[in-house]
């Protein structure tokens, strides 16, 4: 719990580590500050702390409240080698599609747990880089619009449970306050009601990757 606390005031040491906070720390569920770029003299830094963390985590993305630091900055790298950090700064998601896709998502600050978010399709983004230049992802789609959207909600204290349907939710919580963390175990939580067999709510299963599923249907909601 130590360098939980630690990281409560949000001070951001040169050099050391970026822990990755997980649920229900406070912290995640914060608005991040706008950050002023030009005066702004840890910033390099901290963006080099995040693409390490996220790099150490395994993750495609990392926004700075994920490490207890509370300013608009996310990172992301969804390309093959895992070589190429993007970082937007004070990013603001200007359009959005009425089109919406969902896909299993997980997040470093909830491990292990994946389930269905659904979201835009598409977005426009505007952000800044490091030297405060101007960044537009104009109609981003696919894996980087659902990152991004991801990231940015991490900056408004959003989490992804915040986007689950209730059931989905009421299940992606029960989990994970029951669960033991095993680093190398995956839950997968699958919506029942997008199978026509009858599944019992709460069944569990075990994916081809040796992941657990775990059905969640409405029903849970009265419990
Ligand atoms: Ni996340």
């Amino acid at each position: 719990m130590a360098h939980i606390l630690g990281n409560i005031t949000g001070a951001f040491r040169k050099n050391a580590p970026l822990e990755v906070l997980t649920h229900p720390n406070p912290l995640l569920y914060q608005k991040c500050e706008e950050i002023d770029i030009a005066h702004d003299e840890d910033l390099p830094s901290l963006v080099k702390g995040l693409v390490q963390a996220m790099r150490t985590f395994d993750g495609v993305g990392l926004a700075a409240s994920q490490a207890g630091i509370l300013k608009r900055v996310l990172i992301y790298d969804i390309s093959e080698s895992q070589d190429e950090p993007q970082v937007l700064i004070n990013p603001v998601i200007t359009d959005h599609s009425e089109e919406l896709s969902t896909a299993d998502e997980g997040c470093l600050s909830f491990p292990n747990i994946y389930f269905p978010v659904t979201r835009p399709s598409r977005v426009t983004v505007k952000a800044y880089d490091v030297a405060g230049e101007p960044i537009l992802l104009e109609d981003i789609e696919g894996l980087l619009a659902r990152v991004v959207q991801h990231e940015c909600d991490h900056l408004d204290g959003v989490m992804i449970v915040d986007r689950a349907k209730p059931h989905i939710r009421k299940t992606a919580l029960r989990t994970y306050a029951t669960y033991e963390y095993q680093p190398e175990e995956y839950i997968t939580i699958v919506d029942a009601q997008t199978f026509e067999a009858e599944i019992s709510p709460g069944a569990i299963a075990h994916g081809a990757n040796g992941e657990t599923i775990i059905f969640a249907h409405d029903e849970a909601i009265d419990e």
